[in-house]
């Protein structure tokens, strides 16, 4: 009977599609004739749109059927996507007709990311021009400019407080520049993501200052009360994103003498979804960012852009809803763009945003926090554990690898995970923090607490990677083994995200291992925010002068670090077993090596990769079995290996095997 409902309901729903849509049909034929688009271009856009209207309009019955104003919505979120491919261009129209003919594209093991603050790099908009050669020299092919949109003065939590979506911030360039920029790396093969930052927009973005001066308009596009009965009945259970900064998730505005719902700092208002107005003009600020030339939208704090009463407001059903009608939309109007997602919460969540109906790559913040954990423990069964049931994704949508960013890292690994294996989570937590902030007896690494909250016991970690890998620390009592073991373990982890399946992303820096900036703390915009101590300036001169030697005869630390960086890029982009997603565990009968079979179209590649700084054995048979070969050859250090033999892996040794 139920399953009679159900099609009942979808019958009706498929019905008010098609009846909405012939409605509309007119308002379209009108907004063709004025515009300049010709007769294949139309069509193209309305086969889209005949394909994707169907659940567009079901997801946004769902969402605002209810709404006295849901026509006029509807109609203009149709004209807007219109008006976005009218203006989308013809070399992005090319591309997107490349993507539609090889839905897999992204799966590929020729992309390679990294991730940049404009500023921080190269000063400007124009001046990275003159530094794409870097990426090139590096190989990557996929470059994330972090938020460089126009943002408040004052603190703009490292450009993620949005004035105006539609400039760029005038210290980083214009609009044109950004244009140019992203014509230039097409040119040369690299992808352009960047940020949407949807959830909130800055208190000085223009509808903010219209709900200021009073406009009940805009005032419905945030969350604002006029006491504290309703923020008390959410807080209570709530979390709090960022507890050294405030307390609650709530700001009085003295102007408007009421609460405004603000989940990160206090000048970040949270925008209200259930308002179909502000889906509609976040879409517009979508296509317009989309059409200056992005490849790839990082879809930033998606966890949190909708609110439930007596929930954490943190993944509801309805975030999904509404990231699954951006996602028709973009497939409509800008087909070629693919959605990032960026959900640092439970494993078990982050996974629900990753299908190819909402974002079709995903940050995997749970490997990233579970490589961190091994090179403490130096143990992988953690990371074992959550790989056997975690790593899978659904058909064409890809995980995006990466070690460090310019947040923190939060222990999300699952606590059940953990029992599995005899772990207590909250003690095996509160012994990372330890050991990551360097207080654990014997710990190599150097990061500093981000966001401890005393009453919960919570807290993060800040640092860049060659601090947390023991570089800071080596270089500190200038001791040369402990620079190498630090070298080791920052390559040994790029092995692994270089190999496990999925994009690796590097965040930049990581290639010459940069080092813990302390200079933050005297900058009062931002001392109260640790994740600054890894967000310095590029320091060229360090890739020049090369200073901080090994004494190993093969050139500076940095240099080692750049140079193997680049050669273990080039061999990843030259093994097609990379691409796609597929990985199979490899049980290695020794807790310290991690081991999986990579497997594509027929290539098979085999990674072991020793979290222990001492020498490590495994059986030659077990590779035998796994790998389906006698011979091998490590892609890494060319050496070879026959099964016959127990194979041994030096401290830190990360292998990729081929067999020969
Ligand atoms: C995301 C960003 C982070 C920012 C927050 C609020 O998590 O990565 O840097 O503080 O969203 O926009
Ligand atoms: C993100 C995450 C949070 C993260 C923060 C930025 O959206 O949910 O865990 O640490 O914002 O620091």
């Amino acid at each position: 009977m139920t399953g009679l409902n159900n099609n009942g309901v979808l019958d009706e729903l498929s019905f008010k599609a098609d009846l909405t849509l012939q409605r509309l049909r007119p308002r379209l034929e009108e907004h063709w004739r004025e515009s300049t688009l010709d007769e294949a271009s139309r069509r193209s856009f309305e086969h889209r749109l005949a394909e994707h209207w169907p659940l567009l309009f079901k997801l946004l019955y769902r969402l605002y059927g209810g709404r006295y104003d849901f026509f006029y919505h509807v109609e203009q979120v149709l004209l807007t996507a219109a008006r976005a491919w009218a203006d989308r261009s013809e070399r992005l129209k090319k591309t997107d007709q490349m993507r539609a003919n090889n839905p897999e594209w992204f799966l590929s093991e020729k992309i390679v990311g990294g991730a940049i603050y404009v500023d921080l790099f190269s000063e400007n908009l124009s001046r990275l021009r003159d530094q794409v050669g870097y990426f090139k020299e590096l190989g990557l092919t996929y470059l994330h400019l972090m938020p460089l949109f126009a943002v408040r003065p004052g603190d703009n939590d490292g450009g993620y407080a949005i004035s105006n979506y539609r400039s760029v911030d005038p210290r980083l360039g214009t609009i044109d520049d950004l244009r140019l920029l992203a014509e230039d790396l097409h040119e040369k093969g690299i992808l352009l993501v960047l940020d949407f930052v949807f959830n909130h927009t800055a208190d000085d973005h223009e509808w903010a200052q219209l709900a200021q001066a009073g406009s009940r308009e805009h005032q419905e596009f945030y969350y604002i009360f006029p006491d504290r009965t309703e923020p008390d009945r959410y807080e209570h259970t709530l979390r709090e994103v960022f507890p050294t900064v405030r307390r609650g998730n709530f700001t009085w505005h003295d102007g408007m003498q009421q609460w405004v719902w603000t989940t990160f700092n206090n000048f970040q208002w949270d925008l209200n979804y259930s308002n179909p107005a502000v889906f509609r003009s976040m879409l517009e600020e979508m296509f317009f960012i989309a059409n200056t030339g992005v490849d790839i939208l990082r879809l930033d704090a998606v966890a949190f852009i909708w609110k439930r009463l007596g929930t954490n407001c943190e993944n509801q059903p309805e975030a999904h809803a509404l990231i699954q009608a951006f996602n028709r939309l973009a497939r409509i109007a800008t087909p070629g763009l693919l959605f990032k997602s960026e959900a640092i919460v439970h494993p078990d969540e982050v996974v629900q945003y990753v299908s190819s109906k909402e974002c079709q790559i995903s940050y995997n913040p749970t490997l990233m926090a579970l490589l961190w954990e091994s090179l403490a423990t130096r143990r992988v069964s953690l990371l074992k554990q959550t790989l056997s049931h975690r790593h899978k994704l659904p058909e064409t949508t890809s995980w995006v690898n990466y070690l460090r960013c310019h947040d923190d890292i939060g222990w999300t690994f699952d606590d059940a995970d953990a029992a599995a294996i005899g772990v207590n989570a909250y003690d095996h937590r509160k012994f990372l923090n330890n050991f990551y902030t360097g207080q654990f007896p014997e710990s190599f690494a150097r990061g500093v607490p981000f966001q401890e909250n005393l009453q919960t016991g919570d807290m993060r970690i800040s640092g860049t990677m060659a601090s947390l890998a023991g570089l800071e620390q080596a270089i500190d009592e200038d001791d040369e083994e402990k620079k190498e073991l630090a070298l080791r373990r920052m390559l040994l982890l790029h092995g692994v995200t270089l190999s496990i399946g999925g994009i690796p992303l590097l965040y930049l820096g990581e290639e010459w291992g940069m080092l813990n900036d302390y200079e933050f703390a005297k900058d009062p915009a931002k001392a109260a925010d640790s994740r600054w101590i890894h967000r310095p300036k590029m320091k060229w001169e360090f890739l020049e002068e090369l200073d901080d030697h090994i004494a190993s005869g093969n050139g500076s630390i940095r240099t080692r670090i750049f140079t193997s960086m680049q050669r273990m890029i080039r061999l990843r982009k030259e093994s097609p077993a990379l691409a796609g997603q597929t990985m199979e565990l490899i049980a290695t009968s020794n807790d310290h090596v991690l081991g999986y079979v990579r497997r594509f179209e027929g290539h098979r590649l085999v990674v072991l990769a020793n979290f222990s700084e001492h020498e490590q054995v495994i059986e030659g048979n077990k590779l035998r079995t796994a790998a389906l070969g006698r011979f091998f050859q490590d892609e890494l250090s060319e050496a070879t290996f026959a099964t016959s033999e127990p194979m041994k892996l030096q401290g830190y040794q990360v292998l990729w095997l081929k067999s020969v």
